[in-house]
């Protein structure tokens, strides 16, 4: 046998020997991953506080009936941002209070990447699109991104609750006048990303 024969079949051997080692980096890889996308989605997301408004011209978004029970939505452009404003079943920081009914107001601009968020009413959607099933206490619509599946809660002052989102979403200051709701101010955009 040549000595380059030899080599061969001796780097040949070397390699048989390890072969294990990719199946276990990927299997290591894989899980590390799974671990970083499992903490990315759910933790560390940053809480809303309490609002820092700033002052903008007074708009009108809806009158007042159109909002007559729990969850209806009407959608609006605010600041050249497009915004919602909900009825919502209980008080939340930011919101409109009225009695014992209760509005609250967001911007639609996902804070991850930008792009606009939807009310999802139906859970099962939010399970199977969103991969998100909310805790039994927030068994209720969420504002949705479909970019990736980041779910923004309206009853915890829009704070992303799953998916990419870190921030918030922006709320937009309501005011009752006469038998309209008016928009007179919103929190400042966010830094897309965080
Ligand atoms: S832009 Fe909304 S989750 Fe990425």
């Amino acid at each position: 046998m040549s000595r380059l024969e030899g080599r061969r079949i001796l780097s040949r051997r070397a390699l048989l020997a390890r072969w294990w080692v990719l199946p276990v980096a990927g299997t290591v890889g894989a899980f590390g991953y799974m671990g970083w996308y499992g903490s990315r989605v759910l933790l560390g997301k940053q809480r809303a506080g309490a609002p820092q408004f700033v002052s903008g011209q007074p708009q009108r978004v809806a009158a007042i009936s159109e909002l007559a029970q729990d969850w209806a939505e009407v959608n609006f452009t605010y600041d050249k941002r497009p915004c919602t404003v909900l009825r919502i079943p209980r008080a939340v920081p930011g919101g409109l209070n009225l009695g014992q009914t209760h509005y609250v107001a967001y911007s639609r601009i996902c804070t991850h990447l930008g792009c606009t968020v939807n009310l999802v009413r139906d859970p099962e959607v939010l399970a199977f699109a969103f991969n998100y099933r909310p805790p039994p206490d927030a068994n209720h619509p969420q504002l949705g991104c479909r970019c990736h599946y980041s779910v923004f809660d309206p009853l915890q002052a829009g704070e992303a609750v799953f998916g990419k989102a870190n921030g918030p979403l922006p709320r937009v200051r309501l005011e009752r006048r006469g038998n309209d709701l008016y928009a007179t101010g919103i929190e400042p955009a966010p830094k897309l990303g965080d």
